[in-house]
């Protein structure tokens, strides 16, 4: 993630808080040794994203309502179906709603999508029309000759997309809950 070279990671690391607890769980040796701290981060890493309860709790609503926990109300239910229905929404299509092979969706099939929206005029960016065509650059440059990879772009999980996100409307910024009037 932007890191140069390990060497980069590891000096990182040494200067931030949790250089404390790898050395409180690894002992004193794990930052003195480049392999035993790369080893320390990874093994560290690889705990925390199996750890559903701190990595992926998924503890929604729906989250609640895929572990048949609780009932969506009539317009949760409505607007459920609308999202699912390939003649209508068709969200699902490319945001997939339903458990996979016994996971809890995670509302994106990871795929490059060019879904041909016009570009937000509101992102003063835009203006430019070679800015950011999706996987053939500018800002990555391995595609940029690949000119049939322009307008390709990842679809986005939308789980906490409410949360963590806003959104444009007539040139206004707005929080996307106070959009949707959550
Ligand atoms: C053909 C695939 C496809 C379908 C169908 C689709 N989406 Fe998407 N969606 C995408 C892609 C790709 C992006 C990212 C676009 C971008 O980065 O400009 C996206 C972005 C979004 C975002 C923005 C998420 C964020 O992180 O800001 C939302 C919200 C969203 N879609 C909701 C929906 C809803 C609701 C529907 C159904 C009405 C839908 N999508 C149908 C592929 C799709």
């Amino acid at each position: 993630m932007a890191n140069a070279d390990p060497a980069a990671v590891i000096a990182r690391l040494r200067r931030s808080p949790s250089a404390k607890r790898l050395i409180e769980t690894f002992g004193a040796k794990v930052l003195a040794d480049e392999n035993l701290s790369c080893n320390g981060i990874l093994w560290a890493l690889e705990v925390f994203q199996q750890s559903p309860a701190d990595f992926y709790p998924y503890n929604s609503k729906y989250g609640a309502w895929l572990r048949r926990r609780t009932e969506l109300g009539a317009a949760e239910q409505r607007g459920l179906a609308l999202f699912n229905e390939t003649a209508k929404g068709n969200c699902a299509q490319c945001h997939p709603s339903a458990i996979k092979r016994g996971a809890l969706s995670q509302f994106t099939d990871h795929g490059f999508i060019a879904i041909g929206v016009p570009r937000n005029a509101s992102i003063p960016a835009n203006a430019d029309p070679a800015f950011h065509l999706g996987l053939c650059g500018p800002p990555r440059t391995d595609l940029s000759a690949r000119t049939e990879c322009c307008g390709l772009l990842k679809t986005p999980s939308l789980r906490n997309v409410a949360l963590r996100g806003a959104c444009f409307h007539n040139g206004v910024l707005h929080r996307l809950e106070d959009e949707l009037k959550f």
